[in-house]
């Protein structure tokens, strides 16, 4: 069977999930719901990062001890992802004593094969980052993330052969084409190994922090967050037993956003290479949600969280615009203006209405019973059936490249087609010619075929609401599984439900 390992960043533990988090959690959870329904075996993997000066800073602000501190708010993310129905298979803390082990021992093998080493070095670092920095990698003398002047320390250190690894992870990317997607994210990768990599210091003098993993071969240092943090991936599987490391470590899809890219298109590689494990399949690295305040957004705050988002319009509708608006790969624009307006436009009319237009006419004129289908279909007909299998192979197209907008659109384009296909075909006024109403039947059996193929279509994207018109229209679990060709979903006889309101209209008002 065909496997695929997906992975979301392991967020720091010193905020709360919010828009971006929310993102790459979802497309993660989009894109196992959507191989699981091509078949294959996936595993899901999330989870919090939890070492590291940033989160020793934010328990001391708290009041807090790291530990309690980073109970408290991974327990957050994962009781938020709990309730947004993400379907993850297992939730990593670099806290975990199995992850610790795994860190342990990869430092030491690492250290035994003399790719480690101790030294002294002098440099400009960022605390916000945890990082040295280069004068180059400045902007205006500041660290371009934190806005801040780095400040120079000297100190000794333990230093990864990162630059050892250089020409062999070049080698890989080059021979590689979907190592890092989309490609601009493997090009300015490229563009950066031009230049000789400086090796990677990987720990930190327990004087100046604690929180962190005790170096196996010197206690007086714990591990860099980002060497401890990387492994994650690895010892979650282990974990989970040898046999579920071997077969999916190296089908491994690592979906991040380009603020971590040199991390996990760098550092992590060459540290696989060092500890003598196959390298990750792919990087999928997407672009940043920014914040546009307009008049209603103000309402939000600054921050979007998740759990109010479904609170307010629902979990599918949050996700629906999340995936419809973004470009994987490129950035885009959160207003609540803009969410509004897709969710009124998309989901309340064009499928909304389409559903319960059907479902009342089914009811109205048939008692909810489906009603046969002739021989001969019309060319109408034949083109609303056509229209779903295009975009059932349209969107296996565009997944490919994971743009989830594409595949969506291609999904709506078809549910515009019943829509109009209603108008063309008019069956309410048939039905006033009881010589049409076998036709009237015919058209809204069809009608019928179209919701249960749109509703399989998008149980990835919106799986609540793909299982919402399930019931509607009576299909039990085991019928949804198997797509059924076109007039054999529903059978003549079957009873569906009376509309109910899938996606209320958003009014808009000041406090939206
Ligand atoms: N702890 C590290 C990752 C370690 S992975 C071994 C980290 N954590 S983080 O909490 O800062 O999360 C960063 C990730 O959150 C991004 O790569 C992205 O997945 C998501 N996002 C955070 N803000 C975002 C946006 N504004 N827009 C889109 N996604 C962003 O980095």
């Amino acid at each position: 069977m065909e496997r695929v390992y997906l992975t979301t960043p392991l967020y720091y533990v010193n905020a709360e999930p919010h828009l971006g988090h929310t993102y790459t959690t979802v497309i993660a959870d989009t894109l196992k719901r959507y191989y699981r329904s091509e078949g294959l075996e996936v595993f899901l993997l999330t989870g919090t990062d939890e070492h590291g000066d940033k989160i020793a800073q934010a328990a001391r602000d708290n009041g807090m001890e790291p530990k309690a501190y980073a109970d408290r708010i991974s327990a957050i993310f994962r009781s938020t992802w709990d309730q947004c129905g993400i379907s993850y298979d297992h939730f990593i803390r670099t806290t975990d004593a199995y992850h610790q082990g795994t860190v342990r021992q990869i430092l030491q093998q690492i250290y035994d094969a003399g790719d480690i080493y101790f030294g002294e070095y002098g440099g400009l670092y960022c605390f916000g980052c945890e990082r040295f920095y280069t004068e180059k990698e400045l902007v205006g003398g500041k660290c371009p993330d934190h806005q801040k002047e780095p400040t120079f320390i000297q100190e000794k250190n333990y230093f990864f052969r990162m630059r050892k690894y250089q020409e062999r992870l070049m080698e890989h990317i080059r021979s590689h084409p979907d190592f890092i997607c989309p490609e601009h994210y493997r090009t300015e990768v490229l563009a950066f190994l031009r230049e000789p990599l400086e090796d990677l210091c990987i720990s930190r003098p327990q004087s100046r922090l604690q929180w962190g993993i005790p170096l196996p071969f010197d206690t007086d240092y714990v591990t860099y967050v980002w060497f401890d943090a990387l492994i994650n991936y690895v010892s979650a599987l282990q974990f989970r037993g040898e046999e579920v490391f071997r077969v999916f470590w190296p089908k491994a899809h690592h979906l991040i956003a380009k603020d971590i890219l040199k991390p996990h298109a760098i550092y992590w590689p060459t540290m696989l290479m060092a500890a003598g494990l196959p390298l990750y399949e792919s990087l999928h690295v997407h672009g940043y949600w920014i914040m546009e305040l307009g008049k209603m957004s103000k309402s939000l705050g600054n921050v979007v969280r998740p759990l109010e988002m479904k609170e307010r319009y629902g979990m599918d509708a949050f996700r629906y615009f999340l995936l419809r608006d973004m470009v994987f790969g490129q950035d885009a624009t959160f207003s609540l203006e803009a969410f509004i307006t897709r969710v009124n436009a998309d989901l309340a009319n064009n499928l909304g209405n389409l559903v319960s237009r059907v479902l009342a006419m089914q009811q109205r004129y048939f008692a909810g019973e489906v009603q046969p289908l002739g021989a001969d279909w019309a060319r109408e007909d034949q083109d609303l059936r056509d229209g779903f299998a295009r975009a059932g192979s349209e969107m296996r197209r565009h997944m490919q490249e994971l743009h989830f907008h594409r595949a969506l659109e291609a999904l709506w384009a078809a549910l515009d087609h019943a829509n109009r296909y209603i108008v063309q075909t008019s069956p309410f006024v048939l039905f006033k010619d009881p010589a049409k109403r076998a036709r009237v039947g015919e058209i809204l059996h069809h009608l019928l075929e179209a919701i249960r193929a749109a509703a399989q279509l998008m149980s990835p994207f919106l799986p609540e609401t793909a299982g919402r018109i399930r019931t509607l229209l009576n299909l039990s679990e085991e019928a949804w599984e198997e797509p059924p060709s076109w007039g054999q979903g529903l059978t003549p006889g079957h009873k569906v439900q009376p509309p109910k309101v899938l996606f209320p209209r958003v009014e808009v008002s000041a406090d939206s």
